[in-house]
């Protein structure tokens, strides 16, 4: 294949704020001064990918502004295929960061462009589905672009879904994942679970997801590592997480996801891939912002 992977997704400037706490509704608190960083789920895993060793290509809209310039200079940078990203029809997708001191982050996006990426942008996009080994998509794209990517597999081509933010996906989507890489939010919002913290342990989760009828399934727990299992046996197996200092987790689970799908791509067992891709995910929250934080195959002490 000429590509490892080819991510299909959203492109944000992230505009970060650092704040003591987040303020309630109609209260306003000071914060750090504004930084601008390249992200959005795809474009963030795009450059994770790349900046790994991964040959990669993007599909994506920008628009033609300075953020749009800003999104593909730092995949260039990467060593990203920015050749598939597509240009205009609204503003660059933006996301409002705040941080606060724990490293966590919230996040506000407005599509912008990334609205814009149609079911024609992928069908346009054809013979670039049959140059890669992996397709790997997010869900800040609308629904339907993501159901026609899942279309548009080469047959063999494994697809790797993030359903972030959570949106109802349908049935032949969700049957095409292998795997689908939820959090602990994304897997309460499929089990139909949010907001209760009783009558259901994250061990189960993998499992339980499995029944929705992804191929398998990986559920990442942050400090706690990940669980992945498969549908065709194997698992639920647990991998645990390196003990580090969080700064910023903004686009760390973007960069496991992209490490978990590259390995993949290379022919790696899921728990094998995943255990990879959860010391690459600790690399990233050891430094601010997500695309300047993910590290390269040589930085990451995975054993
Ligand atoms: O996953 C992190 C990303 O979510 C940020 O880069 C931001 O753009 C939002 O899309
Ligand atoms: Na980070």
């Amino acid at each position: 294949s000429r590509y490892d992977l080819l991510v299909v997704g959203s492109a944000n400037a992230d505009l970060v704020v650092g704040v003591e706490r987040r303020p309630a509704p109609g209260e306003t608190v000071l914060g750090s001064d504004l930084v601008v960083h390249p992200g959005g789920k795809g474009a963030n895993q795009a450059v994770a990918a790349a900046r790994l060793g991964a040959r990669t290509a993007l599909l994506a809209r920008v628009g033609d502004d300075a953020h749009g310039r800003l999104l593909c200079e730092s995949q260039r940078a990467a060593g990203v295929d920015t050749g598939p990203v597509l240009v205009g029809g609204a503003p660059t997708g933006v996301a409002l960061i705040t941080v606060d001191p724990s490293g966590d982050n919230s996040i506000v996006v407005s599509p912008g462009a990334n609205a814009r990426l149609t079911p024609a942008d992928i069908r346009a996009a054809g013979p670039l589905f049959a140059a890669a080994r992996i397709v790997s998509v997010q869900l800040e794209i609308p629904l339907e672009t993501v159901a026609e990517t899942a279309r548009a597999l080469a047959p063999g081509t494994r697809l790797v879904l993030n359903p972030s933010p959570p949106a109802p996906l349908p049935a032949d989507v969700l049957a095409a994942c292998d795997p689908l890489v939820v959090n602990e939010h994304e897997a309460r919002y499929i089990l139909g679970i949010l907001g209760q913290d009783a009558g259901s342990a994250p061990q189960d989760w993998a499992g339980a997801l499995l029944a929705h009828g992804p191929r398998s399934v990986v559920v990442t727990l942050g400090a706690g590592g990940a669980l992945v299992a498969d549908s065709r046996g194997g698992g639920p197996v647990h991998l645990p997480s390196p003990k580090v200092d969080a700064v910023d987790t903004t686009g760390a689970g973007d960069a496991f996801t992209a490490a978990l799908a590259w390995r993949l791509g290379l022919g790696e067992e899921l728990a094998e891939a995943a255990a990879f891709a959860v010391w690459v995910g600790a690399a990233a929250v050891t430094r601010q912002g997500a695309q300047a934080s993910f590290p390269t195959a040589q930085e990451v002490a995975a054993p």
